[in-house]
């Protein structure tokens, strides 16, 4: 077991000290493991760790006498993915300890520190946890920044934001309408063991009761079924798509909504997808391949569309711009992490780009979707406040709905409402 604790500290150091995503740090090492349990764990403590970071790391402060160098990362990751298992998980503490102890392999300094700081921990545990649950950034763990951001935008709704973007998200799917029906697919799954609920206001979302392999969906293969959040699949219906329209989606990859679209609507629609990023690109193909949809994929810049639409205009455009994606931190924990306060402005900053960009390219009578999957108000309604104002031609079209939050513009998915993630939709018309 031990080199399995230490290939999870890999991974954390991966995200903590170069920056990489979790999930990319995740599979470069567990493309090298085998067994499928094994694989198991070193998820479980990487996604731990990551979501406990800033309340496991509190504790570590308590128990250092003087801070890790920056060059024995690997060390504080193992220290972490410790007391994790000490407080979070069913391992049994003798185990943990010396398990962790052994994965500091050949530093034996590194071996003393360990053992000696998850021992002092057992001993202390009680009064420790207590101290954590005395300072904000432990309560939530959430860098300080991001806590004062949220209590600022959503004073009401902070203290249940923060905890349940600690919470694992349920596992939702999009049935492909093309090919079948919210009820004839939760049919099939059941008919499979596999149980799930019809969420009431969407037509093609579905809840699991308990997440499951994708492989172990009925007909995934054939492109029956695909796995995307509620509040992300709801792009489409506001998109409202008719029969032979010129569609335009500006930030499209990985695809799930071009998909989610073009799956709405079974007469020909006329669809470009445009995405900066090449590699991710390859993924939207490899989605409608498997969905049996087309669209016209392309590499451009949503900011500089001279460069590859030549005069076209269109009926519909979906603009999912990048964004701060606090909305969907349940999903990538590692967002607390790597997310920098002044990510925010630069971000706000592109989006106001992308957004002008793409207004030109709408038809008179067009209708453009703008979506985030923050729950930042710079990102969201105050972006859309600053466009309607600066843009006469310009109106909202009201989102009047099930879910969410309506607000002075557009319309708020807060994390976790009705179980979605976190999402911003405002709906625009052209004069
Ligand atoms: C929120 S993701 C899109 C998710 C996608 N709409 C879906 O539902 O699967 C944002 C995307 O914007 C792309 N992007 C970032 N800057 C861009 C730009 N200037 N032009 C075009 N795409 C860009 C990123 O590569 C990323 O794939």
């Amino acid at each position: 077991m031990t080199h399995l604790r230490l290939q999870a500290a890999t991974v954390l150091s991966k995200v903590v000290k170069d920056g990489q995503s979790l999930t990319v740090a995740l599979d470069n090492v567990l493309e090298n493991i085998a067994d499928a349990k094994d694989r198991a764990f070193i998820q479980a403590l990487s996604y731990g760790v990551v979501r406990y970071y800033h309340r496991l790391d509190f504790i570590l402060q308590q128990l250092l006498s003087k801070p890790l160098r920056n060059k024995d990362t690997d060390i504080k990751m193992l220290l972490l993915i410790g007391l994790y298992q000490l407080q979070y998980m069913r391992v049994k503490s003798h185990a943990a300890v010396s398990e962790t102890v052994s994965a500091a392999k050949k530093k034996s300094w590194a071996k003393s520190l360990v053992n000696g700081v998850l021992r002092q921990y057992m001993r202390e545990q009680t009064e420790l946890e207590a101290l954590a649950n005395k300072a904000q950034i432990s309560v939530y763990s959430h860098p300080e920044w991001l806590i004062k951001k949220i209590k600022k935008d959503w004073p009401e709704h902070a203290d249940k934001l923060l905890q349940e973007n600690n919470k694992q998200a349920p596992m939702a799917l999009r049935v492909n309408l093309r090919q079948s029906s919210q009820q004839d697919y939760i049919a099939l799954l059941a008919d499979n063991n596999i149980a799930a609920q019809a969420v009431s206001f969407s037509r093609s979302a579905i809840i699991l009761e308990q997440p499951v392999a994708v492989e172990k969906l009925p007909d995934f293969n054939a492109g029956m079924v695909s796995v995307q959040d509620t509040a992300a699949q709801l792009a489409a219906e506001l998109l409202d798509v008719q029969p032979g329209q010129k569609v335009l989606d500006l930030c499209a990859a990985p695809g799930g909504k071009t998909a989610a679209i073009l799956e709405r609507q079974n007469e020909a629609v006329s669809m470009l997808a445009i995405d900066i990023d090449e590699d991710r690109l390859v993924r939207v193909k490899d989605n409608l391949q498997r969905l049996k949809l087309d669209a016209k994929v392309l590499a451009g810049d949503a900011a500089n569309p001279d460069e590859w639409v030549k005069g076209e205009k269109f009926d519909r455009i979906l603009l999912d711009v990048p964004c701060s994606a606090l909305g969907v931190i349940r999903r990538h924990p590692d967002i607390k992490i790597l997310r920098r306060e002044t990510d925010i402005a630069e971000l706000q900053a592109v989006q106001q780009q992308i957004l002008s960009a793409a207004w030109a390219l709408l038809k008179p009578g067009g209708i453009l979707l703008y979506a985030t999957c923050s729950i930042l108000k710079q990102e969201n309604e105050q972006q859309i406040e600053g466009f309607l104002a600066g843009h006469a031609d310009a109106e909202e079209i009201l989102i009047d709905a099930e879910w969410g939050h309506k607000r002075p513009v557009g319309r708020q998915v807060l994390t976790a409402d009705q179980g979605m993630d976190g999402f911003y939709y405002a709906r625009l018309i052209k004069r």
